[in-house]
């Protein structure tokens, strides 16, 4: 593999901003530096005026997932470009867990699956069913690098949930083990008597997704997960917390590690409201515009440490506007705009570009064991690097999307795609062209750290 040598550019760190050269060798940095000596037959690539940030990493993707009857739009190989597009080298997906399947058996279906991604992944072990001979398994597998086990407090319908009794013993086993749960946090049993009374009055409007699910569904669950950790000790992470009252119920627990997502940030419960309101139909629903502001502060004070998408996308015609909103496939797209979006979010408000680093890439490769490896621009790490000038900002990127689905959540929002993305030492786009790359590779988890 040719050397290669980004000179002059930014590299936006974890912790500084510097203006350093960085040597590529063999897929991973050779050295970071000021002036760094260019080794024969080096390709160089001027990035002056250019930022270079590590390889995003979306720890919160479903690619190609059946739900309610249909499935998610981008399989791992169109998603992973797609991701590509937009900065992301390195995926977190989950396995499905069917039935009488093996904990085992479930990863290496969901790592057939994610032969074709582009991006290097990683998978957390979805663990939908309570059974002894599952949580039997659990010592092994983290063994061997898969130690992140997610969890759900709803979804009793789909045959996904479990209880909290027995979330606390998946928590006993995660602790004695060095195990991290995720838990999806919301509470079934509030979310049943909210819906209960809008079906029986008729309503199906996408609006009342939204009434049915809330936010006190999340701050119960969060509260009990909290609980779960103080009694185990075993550490837990939150994905995709959408509200100010599920924040506040995990104000006073600093142990629960929480992970949001753009769509909470950015979106409020008026696009419920649009003619294309269906398309924004997930769980947990879009807020009010103060959530937004709340969580926000969250993230900007590190309080909420990742962001991740929950990539879920579903075309236009998967959701058709005849559905009753109780029966529209849940799930909204953004592996590709993660990035780009929140780039010209951060540029517009003079935001630390550090802090970027860290929501989108090293804290996730720290609390899921990629780390160093993943999530950091120093010697020995995987050379995934994305090059972006910050001038480059456009409000008109949709014609440019590449992933599967034919309907974007962000739509009008500013972005910044990045001129050259590097996956592993291999440029693999640039000026928005994806070309053949080597498939990307299972990175198996190591140990798991803080995040910064
Ligand atoms: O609506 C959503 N979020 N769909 C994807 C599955 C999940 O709950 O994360
Ligand atoms: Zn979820
Ligand atoms: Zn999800």
């Amino acid at each position: 593999m040719t050397a290669m040598i980004l000179k002059n550019g930014r590299v936006v760190h974890h912790d500084s901003i510097r203006r350093e050269d960085v040597l590529i060798e063999n897929g991973r940095i050779g050295a970071v530096g000021k002036a760094l000596p260019a080794a024969d037959g080096a390709r160089i690539i001027d990035c002056q005026g250019k930022l270079i940030f590590p390889g995003i990493i979306d720890p919160h993707t479903h690619m190609g997932i059946p739900i309610k009857g249909g499935w998610s739009a981008d399989d791992f190989t169109s998603g992973s470009r797609a991701a590509l597009h937009g900065g992301v080298t390195t995926i977190i997906d989950f396995t499905i867990l069917e039935p009488n399947q093996s904990l085992h058996d479930s990863i290496a279906a969901r790592q057939r699956a994610a032969a074709g991604s582009m991006c290097d992944y990683h998978l957390h072990c979805n663990l939908t069913r309570f059974d002894r001979n599952l949580l039997a398994e659990i010592p092994d597998l983290i063994a061997a690098g898969v130690s992140s086990f997610k969890v759900f407090t709803t979804y009793r319908e789909a045959g996904m949930m479990l209880s909290y009794g027995e979330i606390e013993q998946v928590a006993e086993v995660l602790a004695e083990h060095g195990g991290l749960l995720m838990v999806h946090a919301e509470d079934d049993a509030i979310i049943t008597a909210a819906q209960a009374p809008l079906t029986a009055a008729g309503h199906i409007a996408p609006f009342y997704h939204g009434l049915s699910r809330p936010d006190r569904a999340e701050a119960q669950a969060v509260a009990a997960i909290a609980g779960i950790v103080e009694r185990t000790g075993c550490p837990a992470y939150i994905v995709h917390l959408s509200s100010a009252a599920g924040l506040k119920a995990a104000a006073a627990h600093l142990e629960l590690l929480l992970e949001t997502c753009p769509q909470y940030l950015l979106l409020d419960e008026s696009r419920y409201r649009r003619s294309d309101g269906r398309m924004y139909v997930a769980s947990p629903p879009l807020r009010r515009p103060a959530d937004n502001q709340v969580l926000r502060a969250a993230v900007l004070s590190g309080r909420i440490s990742v962001i991740g998408t929950d990539h879920c996308p579903f075309h236009l015609q998967d959701k058709h506007p005849d559905i009753p909103f109780q029966d529209i496939p849940n799930g909204i797209g953004g592996v590709e705009t993660l990035f780009p979006v929140l780039l010209a979010e951060f540029v517009r408000h003079g935001l630390d570009l550090s802090l970027l680093t860290r929501l989108l890439s090293t804290n996730a490769a720290r609390v899921f064991g990629l780390y160093p490896r993943k999530g950091l621009i120093a010697p020995g790490s995987d050379a995934d690097l994305v090059v972006v000038d910050p001038e480059r900002v456009t409000d008109d990127w949709q014609p440019d999307l590449i992933g599967d689905p034919d309907w974007n959540a962000f739509d009008g929002f500013p972005a910044i795609f990045p001129e050259l993305v590097i996956r592993r030492g291999v440029p693999v786009d640039r000026k928005g062209r994806i070309s053949d790359v080597p498939p990307g590779e299972f990175i198996a988890a190591g140990s798991a750290a803080l995040p910064f």
